[in-house]
C-alpha cells in the first residue's frame, strides 16, 4: 500500500490530496461549497456539505489518479478550526454548525471570563475567549436555543463529523480539542473544571487522540458512499493551522512557521505548554505528539494587497505592483500602514479595529503606498511574534514561509529584516491536506515520529537574510506599535 490520502474540510472546499511513498502529491480532488449568514456577523454551514464534499473529492481523486483504492495505507483529516458541530444521541445534526469567523458571541466570551474568572481561564487553556472559538458559540445554543440545548448528545469538530462519517467513531485530535477554549492545555485533553463552569456535559465531548494515532477504520457504508476500501485506518490529524505546520516541517521545539495567505499566521512550536499570560496569541497543542505551539493570526495580511491592488491599482498584476515598490527606501519615506481592514485577531483581539495609513505627505506617491502596505504586515507579524519570545520561546533563526505572499522576493525580504529571521521557503505544497496525509504516513507505520517524516519529505531553501535595513525597520516597527493604542479610542466611534 504505497498512497495515504489527507483531507481537508474547510470553509470553502474540502479537498483529498492523494500522496505517495515517496511524499509526491499524485492528485487533488476539490468539492467547493459556500457558507450561509443567516445574520450580519454570523457564519453558518450545514454539516452535510461536508460529508458530500468528502465524497465528491474522495472519489475525483481516485478517479483522477487511478490509484485503487486498496493501494491507499491510511488517511488523515484536517480542517477549518473551532467550529461548534451539535448532534443528538443517534448523532443526527442538530442545527447548522458555527463556524470559526462567526461574531455572534461578544457578550458569551464575557460571560466565560465571569464564570471561571479571566486569570484562571488563561491558566487553565491558555486562551483568552474569543468570539471565534468554540466554547463561547455552545454557550450561545444554551442561552438562545434550549430546545436544542436540551437534546444534545455529542458535540464536535467539523472534520470530525466527516470522521464520524467515515468511520462510526466520536474523536477529536489535541489541536483541534485545544481551539475550543475546553482544553486543559498542560493535561491536553478537556477541562473538567471548565466543562464544570459552562454547563457542559463531559459525556457529550468526543475521546481525544495525539495526530498520528489511528481512531478508526472506514466502515462498510462510508466505504460503499467514497469508493475507499473499508477498513482503511482514519488518524486523529489536526486542526488547520497545525496540519499546515505538520505540512511545512514546523514541528521540533523552537521550529516557525507563516502563512502569508488571505490572512497571516504565525505558528511556533514549543516543547511545553507555553502561553501569553492575557492570552494574545493563541496556545494550543500541536498535531505532533508532546508538542504544543503558539500562534498569532492577522486577519488581513496578503489581503491587504489584495485589498490595495482591488482598490488603487485594479487589474494591476501583484509582481509588477510590489516591484515598483523597491524603488522606496525601508521604511516607506515616513509613511505607515495599519492592517487592521476585517479588524483583528492578534495581538489586538478588537472587531472594531480598523486599517489606516498614516503619515501622508505630499511626497508619497503609489510606490510608498504599495510598500507600506508591505511593511504594515510585517510589523503585525512582528507584534505576535513578540508575544511569543516575551513569554518564553526563542527567538527563532529561520522560518519557513508559505501562502500566496511569499510569492515576492521584496516583501520576503522585508520579512526577514522585520522578523529579524531568515525566510525559507519549502518543497511542499497543499499546506494543511499534505500535512494530515503526513500524519497519516506516520499513522500507517511508515515513519517512526513525525519529525522523522518532515525531515525525509520537506526541503526548505533560504531565500532571505536579514540585512542592512533591519534598524531602520525596528525603529519605524517602534512607531507603529504606538498607532493602535493612540487609534484604538476613535475605533468605536466610526
Ligand atoms: C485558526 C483559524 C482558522 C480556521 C479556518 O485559529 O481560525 O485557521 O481554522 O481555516
Amino acid at each position: 500500500m504505497a498512497h495515504v490520502l489527507g483531507i481537508d474540510v474547510s470553509t470553502t472546499a474540502t479537498k483529498a490530496v492523494l500522496v505517495d511513498g515517496a511524499g509526491a502529491v499524485r492528485g487533488i480532488g476539490i468539492a467547493e461549497y459556500g457558507l450561509t449568514v443567516p445574520h450580519p456577523l454570523w457564519s453558518e454551514q450545514d454539516p452535510a456539505l461536508w460529508w458530500d464534499g468528502a465524497i465528491a473529492a474522495i472519489r475525483s481523486v481516485l478517479d483522477q489518479t487511478g490509484v485503487p483504492a486498496a493501494d491507499i495505507a491510511a488517511i488523515g483529516l484536517t480542517g477549518q478550526m473551532h467550529g461548534a458541530v451539535l448532534l443528538d444521541v443517534a448523532g443526527a445534526v442538530l442545527r447548522p454548525a458555527i463556524l470559526w469567523n462567526d461574531q455572534r458571541t461578544g457578550a458569551e466570551c464575557d460571560a466565560i471570563r465571569a464564570a471561571l474568572g479571566p486569570e484562571r481561564l488563561v491558566e487553565i487553556t491558555g486562551n483568552d475567549a474569543l468570539t471565534g472559538f468554540t466554547a463561547p458559540k455552545l454557550v450561545w445554543v444554551r442561552d438562545h436555543e434550549p430546545d436544542v440545548w436540551r437534546r444534545v448528545a455529542h458535540v464536535l469538530l467539523p472534520k470530525d463529523y466527516v470522521r464520524l462519517r467515515l468511520t462510526g467513531e466520536y474523536a477529536v485530535d489535541k489541536a483541534d480539542g485545544a481551539g475550543t477554549l475546553l482544553f486543559d492545555l498542560a493535561a491536553r485533553d478537556w477541562s473538567p473544571e471548565v466543562l464544570a463552569a459552562l454547563g457542559i456535559d463531559p459525556a457529550w465531548m468526543p475521546i481525544t487522540r495525539e495526530g498520528p494515532e489511528v481512531t478508526g477504520a472506514v466502515t462498510a457504508a462510508a466505504a460503499a458512499a467514497t469508493g475507499l476500501r473499508a477498513g482503511t485506518p482514519i488518524v486523529a490529524g489536526g486542526g488547520d493551522q497545525a496540519a499546515n505546520a505538520v505540512g511545512v516541517g514546523a514541528v521540533g521545539p523552537g521550529s516557525v512557521a507563516l502563512s502569508l495567505g488571505t490572512s497571516g499566521v504565525v505558528f511556533a512550536t514549543t516543547d511545553r505548554p507555553l502561553y501569553e499570560p492575557r492570552g494574545r496569541v493563541h496556545a494550543f497543542c500541536h498535531a505532533v505528539p508532546g508538542r504544543w505551539h503558539m500562534m498569532s493570526v492577522m486577519l488581513s495580511a496578503a489581503g491587504s494587497l489584495r485589498w490595495f491592488r482591488d482598490a488603487l491599482a485594479p487589474g494591476e498584476p501583484f509582481g509588477g505592483l510590489v516591484e515598483q515598490a523597491g524603488d522606496v527606501p525601508a521604511g516607506s519615506d515616513g509613511l505607515w500602514f495599519l492592517p487592521y481592514l476585517s479588524g483583528e485577531r492578534s495581538p489586538h483581539p478588537d472587531p472594531l479595529a480598523r486599517g489606516a495609513f498614516v503619515g501622508l505627505t505630499l511626497r508619497h506617491d503609489r510606490r510608498h503606498l504599495t510598500r507600506a502596505v508591505l511593511e504594515g504586515v510585517a510589523f503585525g507579524l512582528r507584534d505576535g511574534l513578540d508575544l511569543m519570545t516575551a513569554a518564553g520561546m526563542p527567538s527563532p533563526q529561520v522560518i519557513r514561509a508559505s501562502g500566496g505572499g511569499t510569492a515576492s522576493p521584496l516583501w520576503r525580504q522585508i520579512l526577514a529584516d522585520v522578523l529579524e529571521a531568515e525566510i525559507a521557503t519549502v518543497s511542499t505544497s497543499e499546506g494543511a491536506a499534505y500535512g494530515a496525509a503526513v500524519l497519516a504516513a506516520v499513522g500507517a507505520g511508515w515513519f517512526a515520529s513525525v519529525a522523522d517524516a518532515t525531515d525525509a519529505l520537506v526541503v526548505a531553501t533560504p531565500v532571505a537574510a536579514p540585512g542592512p535595513d533591519a534598524a531602520a525597520y525596528a525603529a519605524a516597527h517602534a512607531l507603529y506599535r504606538d498607532l493602535y493604542p493612540a487609534l484604538a479610542p476613535l475605533f468605536p466611534r466610526m
